[in-house]
């Protein structure tokens, strides 16, 4: 294996640029503020030039759509693993609510074996909660944790295992087998027909709303369940001020809870909307402006502990269309950390040390990753990723990796590039490109 040489980038941002030589998978050498003399330069080792780039752990995404099985005319496991690397990211989780569902072994080691020969991320796929994501009979959780995928997260995500006795049975199965439950918090009977936010904008367009309360009745109730069973919840994609609120109350009473905001919460509102166009459809809708704003200060705070894309790539026929008949869903591995970027980092409200906390350490955990979301010191998985932190780019759907290309950036300049990514010591992504 080619030796990589990383010269002149500054780890988290912080202090003076550094050499970091990477040998056989693992960081070998790190050099602080000195280069590394030419005579110890392993022969034929390829040289990155760093300087004035930010080397960050590869990024980890808990909440990835890779829509293999079944839809991959949107987006496949090889596709899915090209858009992360091209993003920074080393680890993906890919949701259950693939065709056939991922609710038995089979399904999630045919995920996870073709993760491993795209070779481009490491594929983790998420179990489905119940039989068929129909939120009636619990899957074989302990089968699947088992399996080869070896699976430590659980998910109905895209629906709410909304049975408060099917989500207790769960809970405390979970316990058992050190595993998480990561929940899509929607009360259905609140949101029926919903099509957008229930506010203001939702009113003026005619749409039937999706209420926040739909969201935090679950989250609050679900946080009660999982301090009782003394089991590990994670909330997926929370999307309201009042969310973060009930967090915050969960966590202050040492409730095993974490949770997850999109980049697309933190920067976009319900005042898109006004555009009628189905690629700002997403479950849950975007909030308002407030709600961004304290998803933000969440986020910073660590009441919220990380970010996950929900990267959800869609058939061009499902996304230009009328609003009601669009699926919910938005691009994203790409983009993400440009949008913690511009939303985050240059607001002040994270640095880059906190941008690798909430994009890669705190997910990594989560998710039960032990080689990834490591420091970068000698002798850890050399799983990283260098981020030109004062490039801009101009987002093109038809220039992402992705098959699908519904991304709401469209045409926008985002702040921060992705100049490479790593993993295990091979390339596996370079100034947009793989390498
Ligand atoms: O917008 C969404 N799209 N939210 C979900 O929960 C599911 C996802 C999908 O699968 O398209
Ligand atoms: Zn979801």
């Amino acid at each position: 294996m080619t030796d990589v040489l990383i010269r002149g980038a500054r780890p988290y941002g912080e202090g003076e640029p550094c050499d970091v030589l990477v040998s056989d998978g693992v960081i070998a050498r790190v050099l602080a503020g000195g280069e590394l003399p030419d005579g110890d330069l392993p022969g034929g080792a390829e040289v990155i030039d760093a300087a004035g780039l930010v080397l960050l752990p590869g990024l980890v995404d808990l909440h990835t759509h890779l829509r293999e099985p079944g839809r991959e005319d949107t987006e496949t496991i090889a596709s899915g693993s090209r858009a992360a690397a091209r993003g920074g990211y080393t680890a993906v989780f890919a949701m259950a609510n693939t065709d056939p569902v991922a609710d038995n072994a089979l399904v999630v080691e045919h995920v996870w074996r073709r993760g491993r020969e795209a070779g481009l991320v490491d594929v983790h796929p998420v179990g489905a909660v119940t039989v068929g994501l129909g939120g009636e009979r619990l899957a074989e959780l302990g089968t699947m944790a088992a399996s080869a995928a070896n699976v430590r997260v659980f998910s109905d995500d895209g629906k709410c295992v909304h049975d408060p006795l099917i989500m207790r049975r769960a809970l405390e199965y979970s316990t058992s087998l050190d595993v998480v439950i990561a929940q899509h918090a929607e009360e259905p009977r609140l949101t029926v027909g919903a099509q957008a936010h229930e506010g203001e904008q939702a009113a003026r367009l005619g749409y039937p709303g999706w209420p926040a309360s739909a969201e935090e009745s679950i989250v609050a109730r679900d946080c009660i369940l999982a301090a009782h069973a003394g089991a590990r919840l994670h909330v997926c994609h929370v999307s309201t001020a009042g969310t973060a609120e009930v967090l915050a109350w969960a966590k202050g009473r040492g409730t095993r809870v974490s949770a997850e905001v999109t980049p697309h919460h933190l920067l976009l509102t319900d005042e898109r909307l006004g555009s009628y166009d189905p690629v700002n459809k997403v479950n849950p809708p975007l909030r308002t402006a407030p709600d961004a704003e304290a998803l933000r200060t969440a986020l910073a705070e660590g009441v919220i502990d990380c970010v996950a894309t929900d990267h959800a790539p869609h058939a061009v026929q499902d996304k230009d269309c009328e609003w009601a008949a669009a699926k919910p869903g938005m691009l994203g591995l790409q983009t993400a950390l440009s949008i913690v970027v511009a939303t985050m980092v240059r607001t002040g409200l994270l640095d880059w040390r906190g941008v690798a906390r909430v994009m890669s350490e705190r997910p990594a955990e989560i998710g039960g990753l032990p080689d990834h979301g490591r420091p970068i010191a000698v002798g850890e998985p050399a799983n990283l990723v260098l981020v030109d932190p004062d490039a801009e780019w101009t987002v093109r759907g038809g220039e992402l990796a992705s098959i699908a290309g519904n991304t709401p950036y469209e045409g926008m300049r985002l702040p921060g590039v992705v100049t490479a990514t790593l993993l295990r010591g091979r390339v596996t992504a370079a100034a947009g490109r793989i390498g």
